[in-house]
């Protein structure tokens, strides 16, 4: 049981994780039909909770999903509590599905969203200590990559695909243009600029993703909203992944490309890593 959490809360109560159940007409479990977020809680604060929330919202608001999340931060505090978290770093995992309902694909009418949340014991290093070995795998997700939705089997195959070959992470590549990863966005560096996918709906924007942006326009960085091409790879400086709980990773390969042996980090990737953080405290 060591993985799972102690405490999940399932619809205004907080339960032993073994008596959290749903019902097997939720149509989170039939259809995946259900959005979700990733948050960390760190030295007492849920980090960029209001930019995760309003991702949610905008998420519930392209699923037509009707809930309102508005109580739900409160509600992580007491979930914090009841766990024994409240001074421990942890991730916050929530999911809310479209609820019960006999299956049919279009919605129904009147079902109640399942709210589900839990939280969990998480080391976060102050600085991701990884130097990732990543490879490329075809993008064969949908085509609104933008929404945080539960129904990920596009990104789990990939990831898959990545793990089974002792990678960190699947680089998803669509018409030959590097999108992001399977569970993390990814920047390049040429020439001290720094190249991200537009945010359109071929990425989740991560919320990681925006504060790099951030980081880069406080630090005078030029960043470019541009995909970097498959073919191209080879001609990067630096590579990283950024996510809730990758934080800012520097990748090391690629496929065949190495950017960096002997566990070095280019200079913009540490100099990210390191503004990361000092955000953190
Ligand atoms: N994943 N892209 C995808 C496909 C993701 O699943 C994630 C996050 C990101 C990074 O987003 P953010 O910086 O907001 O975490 C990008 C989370 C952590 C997960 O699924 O567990």
């Amino acid at each position: 049981m060591a993985e799972y959490p102690a405490k999940v809360y399932l619809n205004g109560k907080i339960l032993n994780s073994e008596d959290a159940k749903i019902s097997v007409f939720d149509r989170g479990f039939v259809f995946g039909d259900g959005v979700y977020e990733a948050l960390v809680y760190v030295n007492g604060k849920l980090m960029f909770e209001e930019a995760h929330f309003k991702r949610l919202n905008e998420g519930l608001e392209k699923t037509q999903i009707h809930f309102d999340s508005s109580t739900l931060c409160k509600e992580i505090s007491r979930l914090l509590v009841e766990s024994g978290l409240e001074h421990e770093d942890c991730l916050v995992y929530l999911q809310i599905t479209r609820g019960i309902a006999p299956r049919k694909h279009s919605f129904p009418f009147n079902s109640t969203p399942t709210v589900m949340m839990y939280a969990k014991s998480m080391d976060l290093p102050g600085i991701n200590p990884i130097h990732a070995k990543v490879i490329t795998v075809p993008d064969q997700r949908w085509l609104r990559c933008d929404i945080k939705m539960t129904s990920l089997i596009g990104n789990v195959m990939a990831n898959n695909i990545a793990h089974s070959q002792g990678a960190y992470e699947a680089v998803l590549v669509r018409d030959g243009r590097i999108t992001e990863g399977s569970h993390s966005n990814i920047f390049f560096v040429k020439d001290r600029i720094v190249y991200t996918h537009p945010a359109n709906e071929y990425i989740l924007n991560g919320i990681t993703r925006k504060v790099a942006i951030e980081m880069c326009n406080k630090l005078d960085i030029e960043v470019k909203f541009e995909a970097i091409l498959e073919n191209n790879i080879s001609d990067m400086d630096e590579a990283f992944l950024s996510g809730t709980t990758t934080q800012i990773a520097s990748i090391s390969q690629i496929d065949d490309h190495i950017f960096y042996t002997n566990n070095q980090t280019g200079t913009i990737t540490k100099q990210l890593q390191e503004v990361y953080c000092e955000l953190k405290k």
